[in-house]
C-alpha cells in the first residue's frame, strides 16, 4: 500500500469513528465541531490577517500586548461612534477646564457637517499590509540619514510643528497625516489629514470654525482662525481613545498621555506595521527638538509621564511589535 493510500484509509477509519461517536455516544455536536474548529479546519482552512511579510500587529499573539491593546476602541470619531459614556466626558471636561457651556451632541453634529463622518480606515483584512511611520520630534534625527527608510512607509505621521524643510535627509519628505491641537497647529497642504488631538470640547468647536468660517480666534490663547487644510481630510482623535490610553497603558498616571505616545497608538490601532522615529533622548542622553536650539535648563519632558512611557517603547520594541530607530 502506498503511503498516500494509507492516509486515505487512516483518514476513512478515524473520520468513521468520529461519526460513531457522536451519534452512538451522543457526543454533543458542539463539542465535536468544536474539536474540529481548532485542530483540523483552522490549520486547514487559516488566512494570514494582513498581507504584511513581518508582521500583523493586530493579531500579534504576544500576551503582555493583548492584555493592553484593544481592537475595539476606535481611535477617531465618526458619526456613528461619537457617543462618550458620563464618566469619560467628566474626564476629558477637566483637562483643560474652560467655560465652554457647549453642547456635546450639537458640537459633534456640527463638526460632521464641515468634515467627513464615515468610520476610517476600519479596513484590516487577509489583503491589507499598511506599513507607517510615525516621527517624533527628538534631535537624535539629527544625522540619521532615516529620510528615505521614513519616506518608505504608506503612511507617515508628525505631530504639532515639526517641520520638514530643511531636514529632509534625516525625517523625510512625505506627510500623510499630522497629529495638532488648536495651540499647536500650523497651515498644511491638501494632500496631508489633519488629526485633531482634542483636550477639550473648544479644540472640537475650534477645528469645525477654523475649516468654516473661522468665528473662533482664541482657544487657551490666540490661535489660527481660518486654517489651511483639506476639511475632506481632517479627522479627530476620539476622547475615549485618549482615555483608553491613559487608563489601559498609562495605568492613569499623570492627567493625559503626550502627543507623541497617542500618536504611536493611533498608529499601532490603523496600521499593520509600525516603525517609530524621533522618540527619546539621543546619544548623549539629552532630550530636545530636532528643529529648536535646546534651552539651557530643559532637561526632560515636562507634565508627561516621560518615564513610563518609555519603557513602553522599549517593550514593544523588544517583543518585536514595531521597529524602534533610535540614530545611534
Ligand atoms: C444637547 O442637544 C441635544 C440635541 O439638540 C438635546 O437632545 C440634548 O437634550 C442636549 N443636552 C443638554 C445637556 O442640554
Amino acid at each position: 500500500m502506498g503511503y498516500c493510500k494509507r492516509k486515505k484509509v487512516i483518514f476513512i477509519v478515524l473520520l468513521s469513528a468520529a461519526i460513531f461517536t457522536v451519534t452512538m455516544l451522543k457526543v454533543p455536536y458542539s463539542h465535536f465541531k468544536h474539536l474540529m474548529n481548532n485542530s483540523l479546519v483552522d490549520n486547514l482552512l487559516h488566512e494570514e490577517p494582513c498581507a504584511c511579510a513581518e508582521r500583523c500587529l493586530a493579531a500579534s499573539d504576544d500576551d503582555w500586548f493583548s492584555e493592553r491593546f484593544r481592537d475595539d476602541v476606535h481611535p477617531l470619531l465618526s458619526l456613528s461612534n461619537s457617543e462618550l459614556s458620563d464618566s469619560i466626558f467628566k474626564w476629558w471636561q477637566t483637562l483643560q477646564s474652560t467655560r465652554s457651556k457647549a453642547n456635546y451632541t450639537e458640537v459633534i453634529q456640527k463638526l460632521f457637517s464641515v468634515i467627513p463622518g464615515e468610520d476610517r480606515y476600519r479596513d484590516a483584512d487577509s489583503s491589507r499590509c499598511r506599513t507607517c511611520a510615525v516621527v517624533g520630534n527628538s534631535g537624535n534625527l539629527l544625522g540619521s540619514f532615516y529620510g528615505p527608510l521614513i519616506d518608505n512607509h504608506d503612511f507617515v505621521m508628525r505631530m504639532n510643528k515639526a517641520p520638514v524643510e530643511g531636514f529632509e535627509k534625516d525625517v523625510g519628505y512625505k506627510t500623510t497625516h499630522r497629529i495638532m491641537y488648536p495651540e499647536s497647529a500650523i497651515h498644511l497642504d491638501s494632500d496631508t489629514h489633519l488629526v485633531l488631538l482634542p483636550f477639550k470640547l473648544l479644540d472640537i468647536q475650534w477645528v469645525t470654525s477654523a475649516l468654516s468660517d473661522g468665528s473662533i480666534k482664541r482657544t487657551r490663547f490666540k490661535v489660527i482662525d481660518k486654517l489651511q487644510a483639506n476639511k475632506d481630510k481632517a479627522m479627530v482623535l476620539h476622547p475615549a481613545f485618549i482615555y483608553y490610553v491613559r487608563a489601559t497603558w498609562l495605568h492613569l498616571r499623570r492627567s493625559y498621555p503626550s502627543t507623541g505616545f497617542l500618536v504611536l497608538m493611533f498608529a499601532l490601532h490603523i496600521c499593520d506595521e509600525v516603525s517609530v522615529f524621533g522618540f527619546g533622548a539621543n546619544g548623549k542622553g539629552t532630550w530636545h527638538h530636532y528643529f529648536e536650539e535646546m534651552p539651557k535648563k530643559f532637561k526632560r519632558t515636562g507634565q508627561h509621564p516621560g518615564g513610563l512611557e518609555h519603557q513602553i517603547i522599549s517593550e514593544l520594541h523588544q517583543r518585536n511589535l514595531i521597529d524602534l530607530y533610535t540614530g545611534w
